[in-house]
């Protein structure tokens, strides 16, 4: 990617768990951003994730003046229904036909989550077909995906740190059920000039893997911005103490966390970034140049 980069990316947050102060646009659990790159003189937007709620992803739009046909690309980070429950509904407004979607194949694998009861959480059975009814094309792919010069996914993220606790469970081709690593988990990677902009989901492959992958990947050390969930609400606090403590260890100029991200984490984070710290919130226009 190197020398390929993006003269401004717009980031708008359709979903959050927490919105604006003061503000007209509605929460809910789960994560949609429009990513808007610029590179000379074209535009391509991309939706990563839609939410779990598509209603309110739209309603949200509608509300930040942005009409959803607009829509060029959808980048699902991972199965969980929080991220992908909203697409249907957003696959109608947006209208249009060939639609790619792109995600890890893991996508469509079962996901079950065992806490505080026994709870489906993937895609539904039908989501391909689904999908292609309302005018999509999924492009499932464990590789980086450059999707203009100087905006590509992660592909499956290299985990220089194994997972620290299973939260989920998945199902073996005989059944088994197991332990879910989570290996759909993509983030989508935006290269300025002087750094990259990182737009996760839950960051279930980890956030501070997420992070060197991406340095690697784009051999640009210094991040602008980490914008999205890094799935840090369950985590025990010394374990919210060694990322964010493995984060500083990066060049990293602000942060835009919440969704999954957790009370403690974003207070740990606010107190060693300060003002670089903020928390996630729907409405939010942010613009990377
Ligand atoms: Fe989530
Ligand atoms: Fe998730």
């Amino acid at each position: 990617m190197n020398g390929n980069f993006l003269e401004s990316v717009v980031v708008r947050v359709l979903a959050d768990n927490q919105v604006m102060f003061g503000t007209p646009y509605v929460g809910q659990h789960g994560v949609s951003i429009l990513v808007t790159a610029c590179r000379q003189g074209s535009e391509l937007n991309v939706l990563v994730d839609t939410g779990g709620d598509g209603d309110a992803v739209l309603r949200n739009m509608g509300l930040m003046g942005v009409n959803p046909r607009v829509v060029d690309v959808i980048v699902l980070t991972h199965r969980h229904k929080d991220h992908t429950g909203g697409l249907f509904k957003v696959l109608e407004a947006v209208g249009r036909e060939n639609l790619p979607i792109i995600a890890h194949p893991d996508i469509m694998k079962p996901n079950i989550s065992l806490e505080p009861h026994v709870r489906y959480i993937g895609v539904p059975a039908d989501f391909g077909k689904r999908v292609a009814g309302l005018g999509g094309t999924l492009i499932l792919t464990r590789d980086p995906l450059e999707l203009m010069p100087g905006l590509t996914t992660t592909g499956e993220v290299k985990r220089f740190r194994p997972m620290r606790r299973h939260e989920f469970k998945t199902l073996t081709e005989d059944f088994r059920m197991v332990d879910d690593e989570m290996m759909d988990d993509t983030s989508l990677i935006a290269l300025l000039r002087d750094g990259l902009v990182l737009i996760t989901g839950c960051s279930h492959s980890g956030i501070t893997n997420i992070v060197r992958h991406s340095v690697e990947l784009t051999k640009v050390g210094k991040v602008k911005a980490i914008v999205g969930g890094l799935h840090l609400v369950k985590a025990p606090e010394d374990e919210i103490a060694e990322i964010v403590e493995e984060l500083t260890q990066h060049e990293i100029e602000a942060i835009f966390a919440g969704h999954c991200t957790g009370f403690k984490a974003q207070a740990e984070l606010s107190k060693r970034y300060g003002d670089k710290f903020t928390p996630l919130q729907a409405g939010m226009k942010l613009i990377f140049k």
